[in-house]
């Protein structure tokens, strides 16, 4: 496995140096402006970048290369098993400057990236070379005069959000996870604890501005580029940078949610599955009872070699409504549980989601699969457990770093919407599933072990719901995965999804998360076409 992995990236770089070699070469005769000499950029360091554009742009705006002090924090990544490479970092301090970033980049062939919160997962990422434009600091928030919704920076995240308007009286859709970027979660859906009351982050997106590719900045809302709305919900990190962006805004609701965390030996597996199924009803979790995540790993305080069942419920409302809610859990002899009642601001840190709790942590090399279910199939998450029990014991290094994460979302809000109406395909998925392995940099056994169990997991739910599809979120997918498989099988969602691709980014310059047209496709550089295949089927299995 390791070879052939080592293989595949080792071409990889080849081609892409190979094609930035020709994209210099042609685009260095046409400067858009006149003080740039004609010459290829390979050289493009941050003090270049200052000098030719740090003039052009906002007084906040900061420019850095990696000597800078600041450059390895803000590079760091969730992710690091196909981190992008960045060359030089821009951070704009308005919104205006993005359009003239892009524009330089594109007049010196370098390929640019938005950064929001430096989560993103798909290995996709790992072809980039260029410029990462880091949005951190566009984090304006102005609640509207109708108090129905508000413009948000393209730089905001969820515990940021998540505050401001909570001490304002309101509340809206972000991710569960509080370091998250509100839009690298919305722009691909971006399930939360608001989903089952409001629906996605995507689905409360009522306009954007964005900068295209090419430079230009345009209003993306119901009356302006409106095609493109459909797409931004669902797929949107394929089309544009969001430099701004109105999402509704909804009052607070009670003062506090109740949580309840559990944490129970496999054997109680069978019972806590039922009580799940019972619980969620297929879909028609009460929408109060807004999230579950539930994991299993090894708490070796608990046992060394029986990976724990660890769960926590967030409930919107009194401890009393909850615990109704929660008697068939209860009722399940645990080894540990705690309950309490906090404002929503804290469920994050009751559900160990907040920004500093581990989930959040960047650094670590993961190996991850994905997959959405209706209902828990038992007899897979009994197969799924005993294949962690047999690592345990076999392979401890490997079993201490993974954990097989299991997300229960209230989901009425989701439901309700027509699944035509935006670029989000998958309705009808109540629950969402991560594998998540941690490995040591440089360990390729290892690694290719992790591969292994990954996809083992993955089929074993998919295994589950044989009536099903197997489906990969696009927040969630590793990026070795079909595209069908990401952006939905129906055919017209791709093919719509490419017309708009061929309208709004026909240079592909937005192809390095999850990309809907393949990596040089359409460029007449054939090559590019393979590359991305080659890269898709290697972890296959
Ligand atoms: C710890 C953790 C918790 C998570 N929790 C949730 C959750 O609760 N709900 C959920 O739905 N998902 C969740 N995810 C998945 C998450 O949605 C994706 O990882 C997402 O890509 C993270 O966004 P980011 O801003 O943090 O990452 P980034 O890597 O900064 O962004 C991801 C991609 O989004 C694009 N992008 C970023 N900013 C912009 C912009 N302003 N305009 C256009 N494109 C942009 C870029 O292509 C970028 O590569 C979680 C992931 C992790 C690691
Ligand atoms: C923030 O919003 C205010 C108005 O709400 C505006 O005047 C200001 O320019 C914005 N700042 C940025 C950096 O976008
Ligand atoms: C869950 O509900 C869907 C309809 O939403 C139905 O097609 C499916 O058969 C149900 N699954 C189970 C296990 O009841
Ligand atoms: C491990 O289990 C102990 C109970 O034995 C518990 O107190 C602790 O919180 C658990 N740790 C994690 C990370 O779940
Ligand atoms: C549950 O999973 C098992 C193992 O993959 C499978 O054989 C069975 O058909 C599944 N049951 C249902 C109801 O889907």
């Amino acid at each position: 496995m390791r070879s052939l992995v080592s293989l595949v990236y080792g071409s990889l770089a080849t081609l892409l140096w190979v094609s930035v070699y020709f994209d210099l070469a042609s685009a260095a005769s046409i400067p858009r402006y006149p003080d740039l000499e004609a010459r290829t950029r390979a050289d493009l360091d941050s003090n270049t970048v200052r000098r030719e554009l740090g003039s052009r742009l906002s007084r906040g705006t900061v420019i850095f290369g990696p000597n800078d002090e600041r450059f390895a924090a803000a590079t760091a990544r969730w992710n690091m098993f196909a981190p992008p490479q960045i060359r030089v970092v821009i951070q704009p301090g308005e919104e205006s400057d993005v359009s003239k970033i892009v524009k330089y980049c594109n007049d010196n062939s370098i390929d640019f990236l938005a950064l929001n919160r430096g989560h993103g997962n798909s290995q996709s990422l790992g072809s980039f070379n260029g410029v990462q434009i880091s949005m951190v600091s566009l984090t304006n928030i102005t609640i509207q005069p109708n108090r129905q919704s508000a413009w948000f920076g393209g730089g905001v995240y969820g515990g940021l959000v998540t505050k401001y308007l909570w001490e304002r009286g309101f509340v809206t859709t972000t991710g569960s996870c509080d370091c998250v970027g509100l839009l690298g979660a919305g722009l691909g859906g971006g399930h939360g604890r608001h989903e089952g009351l409001h629906g996605m982050v995507s689905d409360n997106i009522r306009q954007l501005n964005i900068v295209l590719g090419d430079g230009r900045a345009i209003r993306v809302s119901p009356t302006s580029n409106s095609d493109l709305l459909w797409a931004m919900k669902g797929a949107g990190h394929n089309f544009g940078i969001v430099t701004s962006f109105e999402l509704n805004i909804f009052p607070r609701g009670p003062d506090t949610w109740h949580y309840h965390n559990y944490i129970w030996a496999g054997d109680q597996l069978e019972p806590v599955f039922t009580a799940l199924n019972n619980f969620h009803k297929n879909g028609s979790t009460p929408v109060d009872m807004t999230t579950n995540f539930g994991s299993f790993f090894l708490n070796t305080s608990v046992s060394t070699t029986d990976p724990i069942l660890s769960w926590t419920f967030a409930y919107r409302g009194s401890a009393q409504k909850a615990e109704a809610l929660l008697t068939e859990f209860n009722a399940i002899p645990a080894v540990y549980d705690e309950q309490g009642d906090v404002p929503y601001t804290l469920i994050s840190k009751a559900q160990a989601t907040s920004e500093d709790d581990f989930i959040c942590m960047h650094g670590n090399k993961r190996i991850t699969t994905t997959a959405g279910l209706q209902v828990y199939n038992i007899t897979a998450e009994r197969l799924i457990y005993e294949g962690f029990k047999a690592r345990a014991i076999s392979n401890p290094a490997l079993a201490a770093g993974c954990g097989i994460l299991h997300e229960g979302y209230s989901t009425a809000g989701v439901t309700a919407k027509n699944p035509a109406d935006s670029a989000y395909p998958f309705r009808s998925d109540h629950h969402l599933m991560l594998f998540n392995g941690v490995v040591p940099p440089g360990d390729a056994v290892l690694e290719a072990q992790a591969w292994e169990w990954a996809n083992e997991v993955r089929d074993m739910w998919n295994a589950g719901q044989p009536g099903r599809t197997a489906n990969n979120y696009v927040n969630y997918a590793n990026g070795f995965e079909d595209l069908e498989t990401i952006y939905g099988r129906e055919p017209w969602r791709l093919e719509r999804l490419r017309a708009l691709k061929q309208k709004y980014d026909p240079q592909n310059k937005f192809r390095f998360y999850n990309p809907i047209v393949e990596p040089r496709e359409g460029k007449g550089k054939g090559k590019g076409k393979g590359k991305g295949k080659a890269r898709r089927r290697s972890f296959q299995g």
